[in-house]
């Protein structure tokens, strides 16, 4: 389609915090905001995919103090961040004990604030191990970013705002602090500057979303984040509001539920906290020896491994509408029957093999009138109706909209192909019939690409 074109949207996802745990609660944002900036590009948008990390905070004061004190010397590109997240856990329970320990903590922040070479150096190397570990991760899922412009972007660029919402009579003080209050909106009022000058998530937000208006004139500012966070959207949207920004009408903060484990799943746990990494490789593992047991002499067994394995999970989250709440369960997202990306994928690659042994056919000798039964039809309907399907994806901005098309168009392939023998003795209907399973395989590959799955041609 080219309804998007010359049009920029903003798709922010994934969004992931320095220093911790790339956990399987970012799987959703990263799955559905990868998925939908594909479909706004297939619309023909230019999208730009922005991961707005959480690289600012005390926090990295916290990372600082703990890695000095019990770090060992360890330099940070020797270590992982689950070595980092180790530190930062035992910096809370020190600090439990000693008070003194925040202080600290503050004291280091400021450092990095003010630009002390030696606390900003520490930071970017913590900043450059996560994203290296990360990084491995998004190429598993096939993930890309235009933007890693993060909370620390903004920290030159949040005074104009202050500026602005005190020029226009916005800004109040209360015990201290710099507010906006939302009270006639019945809302908690949104903090801008802390009574100790600090300033606040809410502060970032309100420059990114400034400064993505004026970078890339989007006609669509999407946030991919979990429901936890409606109010914080709506506190921040309202003051962009208040300052007379017209174009928050076009942001729109599409969230989502969050994802609990099924006790006893995994059998590696830190805490309570399951990394996504953990949980792709244990899948493409699985998928490898289901694939040994079923189809040892296939070829290039370890990439349709991770295509597979990987699949499972994304398609897992893909499949519901967005606000559920979803459990994660190993055999919900293992099965290779049923309505799952595995499936998906099988019924794409069993169209490729029946290409594959028909060796081509002619497009202008088929015979349509084979297209009268019930499964023929239902399988060229359920093709038609896929592009209409993508458009209401990116309407409502779900993408399980495509994947459900997209299963439609596999549940009624495989009924054809039960129901009819494909390869005839008549050429006018095998052609008609081939030509009908290529269009369902390009349909599916396509399905697949836009939630975010490989479509391997052998399984
Ligand atoms: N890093 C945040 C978190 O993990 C999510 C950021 C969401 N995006 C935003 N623009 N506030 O909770």
């Amino acid at each position: 389609s080219s309804e998007g074109q010359g049009k920029n949207v903003c798709v922010e996802f994934s969004s992931i915090n320095i220093a911790k745990p790339f956990h399987i609660g970012h799987l959703p944002s990263t799955a559905i905001g990868n998925s939908l900036n594909r479909i706004y590009k297939a619309l023909g948008y230019n999208t730009i995919a922005i991961n707005h990390l959480g690289d600012w905070g005390t926090q990295f004061g916290k990372m600082i103090v703990a890695y000095k004190k019990w770090g060992g010397g360890k330099p940070i590109e020797e270590s992982t961040v689950r070595e980092l997240v180790k530190l930062y856990v035992r910096f809370h329970e020190e600090a439990e004990k000693d008070e003194s320990l925040n202080d600290e903590a503050r004291a280091w922040f400021r450092k990095i604030e003010q630009g002390d070479a030696e606390a900003v150096d520490l930071w970017q190397r913590m900043k450059t191990l996560t994203l290296k570990e990360v990084g491995e991760v998004y190429k598993l899922l096939g993930v890309e970013f235009d933007s890693y412009n993060g909370e620390s972007f903004y920290e030159d660029k949040m005074q104009a705002v202050i500026d602005e919402l005190d020029a226009k009579g916005l800004l109040k003080t209360d015990k201290g602090a710099k507010i906006v209050d939302l009270s006639e909106y019945n809302m908690p009022p949104c903090i801008i500057v802390k009574s100790d000058g600090a300033t606040l998530y809410a502060t970032r937000d309100l420059a990114a979303a400034i400064y993505r208006k004026n970078t890339y004139d989007f006609v669509k500012s999407i946030y991919v984040v979990a429901y936890q966070q409606n109010l914080h959207f709506q506190q921040f949207f309202k003051v962009l509001e208040l300052m007379g920004k017209t174009w928050v009408k076009d942001c729109v903060h599409v969230n989502f539920g969050m994802v609990s484990m099924e006790e006893g799943t995994l059998s590696t746990r830190h805490g309570n906290v399951v990394y996504l990494e953990d949980v792709l490789d244990a899948a493409v593992e699985k998928t490898g020896k289901i694939i040994e047991e079923k189809s040892p002499d296939l070829p290039d067994k370890d990439e349709v491994a991770a295509a597979v394995g990987v699949g499972a999970v994304v398609w897992s989250m893909l499949y519901n509408s967005r606000i559920k709440d979803v459990t994660f369960s190993w055999k919900k997202v293992l099965n290779f029957d049923g309505e799952t990306g595995p499936y998906a994928q099988y019924t794409h690659a069993r169209c490729c093999s029946v290409l594959r042994k028909a060796g081509g056919y002619d497009i202008n000798g088929i015979d349509p009138s084979c297209f009268a039964d019930d499964a023929t039809a239902s399988l060229a309907k359920a093709i038609a109706a896929f592009p209409a399907a993508v458009l209401a994806a990116a309407e409502k901005n779900e993408p399980y909209i495509v994947s459900r098309a997209t299963m439609e168009v596999c549940t009624a392939f495989n009924k054809f192909y039960f129901c009819n023998q494909i390869i005839t003795e008549d050429a006018g209907v095998s052609a008609a019939r081939l030509a009908l399973t290529d269009a369902a395989r390009i349909t599916i590959k396509k399905g697949l690409y836009l939630v975010g799955l490989q479509a391997p041609e052998r399984m």
